[in-house]
């Protein structure tokens, strides 16, 4: 496959027609499942209004496309507060981050995507910042160097990282909510399919729409971009109208299978039965088999393919489950599958 039909890609190459901010939800209303985190969320925006009180510093984690930026903006909408948006690798040094907090006004939300790769010595700036607004900056050099107390206005500072155990226990502990993004249902991606297609203006049909949402490895931001693939599909091979027929060739023709993988997920899962006997195989034996970063496979297709029953995480690596050789269309090997959990 060439990247351009990476279904399963980062946000860097998601901006084709905008796509990305044209289906953005604006409001908690509109933000499709995660039902208990936006039942929280929104007593805590609730409350938090009512006492004119800036909301407690979030942080969300979950695997990417589940919806952490498009929320880190809902927050502060409906705190009726600027948002201001940065990442951890983005802020190289403390005075970056002094820079950005000194453009706060009282009550916004600074965002910082990413969060764990801040540097340490920023990381240090932030707790003062985060648990009493204020920071200690140090002007001056060599003897007449001096530190200065600078106040903040209160603020919420908004973290978002792929997997929290990357955060330091001081920072994660500074953080007053703590929410987690699960995958969402076939159910959900359904709507989400059924919302992104009324904003393109496309006909769909309630099958058309299951179609992609089950393909979608649980993750909005893939539904978003199957559907685009599948729309340019029927310009070409139909009338335009999305119905389950054609989503499933078109898919199927992208080489997103039936339960939703790739053909990366494939080959991770024929590497480890081919040549490791189904496992249990590290992370980074795979990765380097593959040709694919540690980290992409860590955060994008490890936890899907555990999450769909295929993989199974052991003290010694990972292992195939007989589901995995059954889908691939193997004889699952009888005795000593050996299953260490
Ligand atoms: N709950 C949701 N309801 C509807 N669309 C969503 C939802 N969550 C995410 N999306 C869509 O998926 C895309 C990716 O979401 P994003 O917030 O960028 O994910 P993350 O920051 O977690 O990687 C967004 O452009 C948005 O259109
Ligand atoms: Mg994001």
């Amino acid at each position: 496959m060439t990247d351009s039909e990476r279904i399963v890609d980062n946000e860097a190459q998601d901006n084709e027609d905008g796509l990305d901010n044209s289906l953005r939800p604006a409001t908690l209303a509109e933000y499709i499942g995660q039902a208990a985190l936006k039942n929280q969320l929104s007593v805590f925006i609730q409350a938090a209004r009512a006492r004119e009180e800036s909301l407690d510093h979030v942080l969300l984690y979950g695997p990417p496309g589940l919806g952490k930026t498009t929320l880190a903006a809902i927050i502060a909408h409906e705190m009726g507060v600027q948002l201001r948006q940065t990442s951890g690798p983005a802020i190289e040094k403390s005075g970056d981050l002094v820079a950005q907090l000194n453009e706060l006004q009282p009550g916004d939300v600074l965002f910082i995507d990413e969060i764990h790769r801040l540097p340490k010595p920023v990381e240090e700036v932030l707790y003062s910042a985060m648990e009493d607004f204020y920071i200690d900056i140090i002007v001056g050099e060599g003897p007449a160097a001096h530190p200065i107390h600078f106040a903040l206005p209160p603020f919420t500072l908004v973290g978002a990282t792929t997997r929290a155990g990357l955060l330091s226990a001081p920072l994660r502990d500074r953080f007053g909510i703590s929410m987690h993004m699960a995958y969402y249902s076939t159910a959900e991606l359904t709507q989400i399919v059924n919302r992104s297609a009324k904003i393109f203006g496309l006909q769909i049909d309630q099958d058309g729409a299951l179609e992609i949402a089950r393909r979608s490895r649980g993750t909005p931001r893939i539904a978003n971009r199957l559907l685009r693939r599948v729309r340019d599909y029927a310009t070409v091979n139909g009338d335009g109208a999305i119905t389950q027929q054609i989503a499933a060739s078109a898919l199927t023709k992208l080489q997103v299978d039936d339960m939703g993988l790739d053909t990366l997920d494939r080959k991770i899962l024929r590497l480890m039965i081919d040549h490791y006997q189904g496992g249990p195989v590290g992370v980074k034996t795979i990765a380097a088999n593959v040709g694919e970063e540690e980290q992409t496979i860590a955060e994008m297709y490890e936890p899907f393919l555990m999450q769909r029953g295929l993989l199974i995480r052991t003290p010694r690596g990972r292992q195939v489950t007989p589901l995995a050789y059954q889908h691939l269309g193997l004889t699952p090997p009888s005795q000593n599958m050996n299953l260490e959990v």
